[in-house]
């Protein structure tokens, strides 16, 4: 079996981060996304993956590479524009050819990871297997529709559901995936849509098989999704300090200090996780914090937050709590008077105040 990795696409829902970077280049725990999904898929056994890229594709390579760092094969097809999920499996036909193969969208992450679906797959041989999750919201969601336990709709964002099942971003199709993806034309916001592509499967009598995952699966395309993935993430993490605490200092739960992290009269309570070179200095790091390298987090407090790297948050008087800091930002307290504001901001910023 082969992995195709969907790792294109706009991330509108995550400007302005998408602005200046890859979405499945966020770190959730300090790791990439878009590491998970292939982590996922190299535990499922798959050892040959093509990535889905596109505006992106320069900063996408270079983190991920040819597949060396997991022992697996890697390459790249490119999409020249995002033209819908079905379009990036249309375009791989050449290399996924006549095998079976599972297909991710790269920024979603599941719990447990794939390898008993990818083996029911493969024992079952369906033409196709979707994976469902109960959701509250399934207006926002690919929604199937289930009958004596098979698929028999499937649409895109119903104004009115008909169930809860909303599709996760993982599927697995043999060949004849392409004969759909050919017959079928482009939506209203003209994306050749995988929903449409696996009605057309259903209607032309092959199986697709549905099974319910219990366990969480985050979609991170927005940023509250990523808060809660990087939650869930670092409920499972383990101690370990490979960096330097002072005496008065305090570390509590399940805390990861990367190799030269300095850690001066602050708090930090896991479970949380800071990355190489990090200095926290006269400061509180409250439970689901991420701190990626380099960062300097001096006389603050800060909590259920990501803070990319290089970035610095220094003086801030009140506690920063669910936020998501991009790559060398710097974030700090002006002059006490005069009594302003003061704001350097890009595009589609957000900025909450009290
Ligand atoms: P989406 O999150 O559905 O789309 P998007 O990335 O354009 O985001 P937004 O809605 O915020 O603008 O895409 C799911 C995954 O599939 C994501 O990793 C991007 C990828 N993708 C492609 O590779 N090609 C495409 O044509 C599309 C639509 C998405």
């Amino acid at each position: 079996m082969k992995g195709l990795i969907l790792s294109g696409g706009k991330g509108t829902r995550l400007r302005p981060l998408t602005f200046t970077q890859a979405k499945q280049l966020v770190p959730v725990a300090n790791k990439p996304v878009l590491f998970y999904g292939i982590e996922a898929l190299k535990e499922a056994g798959i050892k040959e993956i093509a990535i889905i890229v596109g505006d992106t594709k320069d900063d996408i390579q270079g983190a991920v590479g040819n597949g060396d760092q997991w022992g697996i094969r890697i390459s790249y097809i490119e999409q020249d524009e995002p033209l819908g999920l079905a379009h990036a499996v249309m375009i791989s036909e050449d290399f996924l050819g006549k095998e079976p193969f599972v297909m991710y969208l790269g920024d979603n992450i599941l719990k447990n990871g794939i390898k008993s679906l990818v083996e029911d797959f493969r024992k079952k041989k369906p033409n196709s297997q979707i994976l469902l999750t109960e959701v509250p919201n399934p207006q926002i969601f690919g929604v199937a529709e289930l009958k004596d336990g098979k698929v028999v709709r499937l649409v895109e964002k119903p104004k009115e559901p008909m169930s809860n099942l909303a599709l996760v971003g993982v599927y697995m199709f043999d060949f004849h995936v392409f004969e759909a993806v050919k017959a079928i034309k482009p939506s209203w916001r003209n994306e050749l849509e995988i929903t449409d592509a696996i009605q057309y499967l259903v209607d032309q009598g092959y199986e697709v098989q549905p099974h319910i995952v219990k366990d969480w699966w985050k979609d991170t395309g927005k940023i509250e999704d990523i808060l809660d993935a990087n939650r869930l993430i670092l409920e499972s993490i383990e101690n370990k300090n490979e960096g330097f605490v002072d005496k008065y200092s305090k570390i509590n739960g399940q805390v990861v200090l990367e190799k030269d992290v300095h850690v001066e009269r602050s708090i930090i309570r896991g479970p949380s996780i800071i990355g190489e070179g990090c200095n926290i200095v006269d400061s509180y790091i409250g439970p689901f914090s991420s701190i990626q390298k380099n960062c300097r987090i001096i006389n603050s407090e800060i909590e259920c937050s990501i803070v990319m790297e290089d970035s610095e948050i220094r003086d801030v008087g009140s506690r920063i709590d669910e936020s998501l800091i991009g790559r060398g930002a710097s974030i700090a307290r002006c002059p006490p008077k005069p009594s302003v504001y003061r704001f350097i901001v890009g595009d589609k910023s957000k900025i909450e105040i009290k």
